[in-house]
């Protein structure tokens, strides 16, 4: 049996922006948060408290906060990496934050200027910060099931980092197909090695086209929460050959068909990518987004 309520947690701000080169314009990315709450989204990654000079388009992330209306019954997560992003996240009155493990050390080194296991050492003092501080905790892993420069990673490898996000108190992890090379049979043997479906969420870059594939084998593993960027808008700048998320619209295509329920109002979801598009001056790669406004 599918889960019957799908949680989707929109990244399109956030991950979906992250890797573009020209700086998206404040008013812009405001616009795109409200439209897609408007759409229906009810948690919605804004941005990211992370080094400006190491992802330069999030580098407004405070002004961003200062600026969005946020809506009842909407939540506005964020990154951290470490405390200096925590307490820039406190200063702008973020309630949901998300730290980002790497399952790799080579990531580690590229993404956060860490080794493997000093990762820990910094999110331990996060998360305990923001716990204390009332906040609610996502875990990323990162590199899960393929990491560019050492190949495949080890189930084991991958369950040992995520286990320690989860201890450490996570309330949820978020499974990262960073480079978009996972398939689903990769998807079921690791979310079964977890046996926590519910503490787990999936994120899938649609580099080699698997994205919904994956997406339809963790939901018969259980999994309810889905990652998932507007468009298909994304890409990590320190992850070669990642491209971008599953795309929200094709999520919400296959959910629908499969009755399952979500929130989401296609219409308006697509028209809020189409909008986007031409901010951004490409047509979003979602073949839903081209079959409904092509
Ligand atoms: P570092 O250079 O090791 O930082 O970077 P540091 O701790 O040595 O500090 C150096 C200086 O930076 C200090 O300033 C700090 O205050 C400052 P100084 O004292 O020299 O003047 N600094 C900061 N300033 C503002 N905000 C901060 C911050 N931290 C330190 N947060 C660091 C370490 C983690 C900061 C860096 O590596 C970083 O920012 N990495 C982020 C990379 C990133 O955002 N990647 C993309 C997100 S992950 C992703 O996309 C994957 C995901 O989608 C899931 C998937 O697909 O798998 C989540
Ligand atoms: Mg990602």
């Amino acid at each position: 049996d599918l889960p019957a309520d799908i949680t989707i947690w929109e990244v399109g701000p956030r991950d979906g922006l992250q890797n573009e080169k020209s700086i998206v314009d404040l008013g812009v990315k405001l616009e795109f948060i409200d439209r897609l709450a408007d759409a229906g989204l009810r948690t919605i990654e804004a941005t990211s408290f992370v080094h400006p000079k190491w992802v330069p388009q999030l580098a407004d992330a405070s002004d961003l906060l200062a600026g969005l209306s946020k809506r009842d019954g909407v939540r506005y997560p964020v990154l951290v990496p470490n405390d200096r992003g925590l307490d820039r996240a406190l200063e702008a009155g973020v309630t949901h934050i998300a730290i980002f493990a790497s399952a790799t050390e080579t990531f580690a080194r590229k993404n956060l200027n860490r080794t493997l296991d000093s990762q820990f050492e910094m999110f331990d003092s996060v998360v305990s910060r923001a716990r204390a501080a009332g906040m609610d905790v996502r875990g990323y892993v990162s590199m899960v099931f393929g990491d560019p420069w050492e190949g495949p990673v080890p189930i084991d490898q991958v369950v040992t980092v995520g286990r320690r996000l989860l201890d450490m108190g996570c309330s949820q992890l978020s499974l990262g197909d960073t480079i978009g090379v996972a398939t689903p049979g990769q998807v079921e043997a690791i979310i079964r090695a977890f046996d926590a479906p519910d503490a787990l969420a999936v994120h899938f870059h649609d580099t080699y086209g698997q994205a919904l594939a994956n997406t339809l084998a963790a939901l018969q593993c259980g999994v309810s929460t889905v990652d998932a960027s507007a468009g298909g808008l994304g890409g990590c700048p320190y992850a070669e050959s990642a491209t971008g998320n599953l795309a929200t619209e094709d999520l919400v295509w296959m959910l629908d068909g499969l009755g399952l329920s979500h929130g989401v109002d296609l219409n308006k979801l697509a028209d809020t990518s189409a909008w986007m598009a031409t901010q951004l001056g490409r047509p979003s790669p979602s073949r839903v987004v081209q079959a409904l406004r092509g």
